[in-house]
């Protein structure tokens, strides 16, 4: 594996096949094609341009028409609702099931074609990708795993990874998921807007949060197999399908800053107050895509690991809040500090802009009560995907909707004053 975050990489699965002082050879070692892979516009500043150049067996042009997949039922997105709601984990399926097609979204925001926002799905699944790969057009591809470990092979090399992991799959990069252990179920988020990268860490100083040498990119890796292949892609919010004669993981070589990338959770630094107060949930954020208004984010990718907390006179889980960001969130494992039940491992609940939630009753008298000493949260990940605009939920999300959510802040005893 190689090591860093948006560090340029030079990796090569049979020796020679990388150029040299050229990206695009008037004839590559091999006879092998150059091709360009973008993450940014050409002329974005040095800091923010991200691409790769892949050099493989075939061009990836090598393609006929894609033709649109039949949009299954539930998928469509109602417009954005104040109603707070929450969800059951996903039961896996009865039949047979693929990673690819056990996607079901859940919320989304933005507009893929105007580069904004971000979208929620889950996934559960019982059966390998075979001969297929999947990319999307609309966005870059951040795979949360809650149960069960994946192998993701991508065009880039091969990652495994498994639950307390992350897996971070450029826009437009194919790939197909392995199941080591038959099964695996999790989240998987879809960043339409401008790539993630780690947050600024201003008076944090150089070291802290999710440090760059802690995610890991795949070695250059292909296989050489002529034999029918089905090639979906996400396009403007829908499934579009084509058939390939040969493996689209033909990539024997590549170098770049764009590239597939894993993180280990548990690895992240996590920074709390040792006087007083709850910060803002933004100092556990792991990666951040930033919206053209800047300090307000596209998308927020942030974790709520196991910390101590030992502040004094404090109010110790979330507090009540009206945010202008909205916030879905999900559960990877243990229980969620601001909720008593009703958040179950694999669970989703959506808190959309100035509406308003924080602790459940019983949560809020426990720590109300609470003899403050130091305590450590353990056995706990829950992540939050927090963005600058409300979330809208598909017709199947709202039928699988915990049906009395609001109940949750039902029982608060009034102020005496
Ligand atoms: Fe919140």
């Amino acid at each position: 594996m190689l090591t860093g975050f948006g560090n340029h990489f030079s990796t090569e699965a049979v020796p020679g096949a990388l150029p040299i002082g050229r990206n695009s050879p008037q004839r590559p070692p091999f006879g092998l094609y150059a091709e360009q892979l973008s993450g940014t516009a050409f002329t974005m500043a040095r800091a923010e341009n991200r691409r790769a150049w892949l050099y493989r067996l075939r061009p990836s042009a090598l393609h006929g028409a894609f033709t649109p997949l039949p949009e299954p039922v539930g998928h469509s997105a109602r417009p954005p609702g104040p109603n707070r709601l929450r969800w059951d984990p996903r039961p896996l399926p009865e039949t047979p099931t693929t990673f690819l097609a056990s996607i079901v979204p859940m919320l989304s925001n933005g507009d893929p074609a105007a580069l904004t926002g971000v979208s929620l799905a889950t996934y559960a699944a019982t059966r390998d990708m075979g001969n297929q790969a999947y990319f999307s057009a609309d966005g870059e591809i951040l795979v949360i795993p809650r149960q069960g470990r994946l192998r993701i092979d991508t065009e880039m090399g091969q990652m495994a990874v498994e639950p307390l992991e992350i897996a971070l799959i450029p826009r437009g990069l194919r790939f197909r998921v392995i199941l080591p252990d038959g099964s695996a179920s999790g989240y998987l988020a879809e960043n339409h807007g401008a790539p993630f990268r780690l947050p600024d860490l201003g008076p944090i100083g150089s070291n802290g949060l999710a440090n760059p040498r802690d995610f890991a990119s795949p070695a250059a890796w292909f296989e050489d197999r002529d034999e029918p292949f089905e090639l979906v892609q996400k396009f403007g919010g829908r499934l579009w399908t084509t058939t390939l004669a040969h493996s689209p993981f033909d990539v024997v070589a590549w170098h770049g800053n764009l590239a597939p990338v894993k993180y280990d959770l548990r690895r992240f630094n996590t920074i709390g107050t040792v006087s007083h107060d709850h910060p803002d949930p933004s100092i556990f954020t792991v990666l951040t895509s930033p919206s053209d208004m800047p300090g307000r984010a596209n998308a927020d990718f942030v974790i709520f690991p196991p910390r101590w907390m030992v502040a004094e006179d404090t109010f110790r889980p979330p507090w009540f809040h009206r945010n202008i960001m909205s916030e879905a969130m999900g559960l990877i494992t243990g229980a969620y500090d601001a909720k008593a039940g009703g958040f179950a491992p694999g669970g989703l609940s959506l808190h959309n802009m100035m509406n308003a939630h924080g602790p459940d009753a019983a949560s809020w008298r426990a720590a109300t009560d609470a003899v403050l000493a130091p305590h450590k949260i353990d056995g706990t990940m829950a992540f939050m995907l927090e963005s600058c605009w409300p979330y809208r939920v598909t017709d199947g999300a709202m039928a699988l909707a915990q049906p009395d959510y609001d109940a949750a802040w039902s029982g608060f005893p009034k102020a005496v004053v």
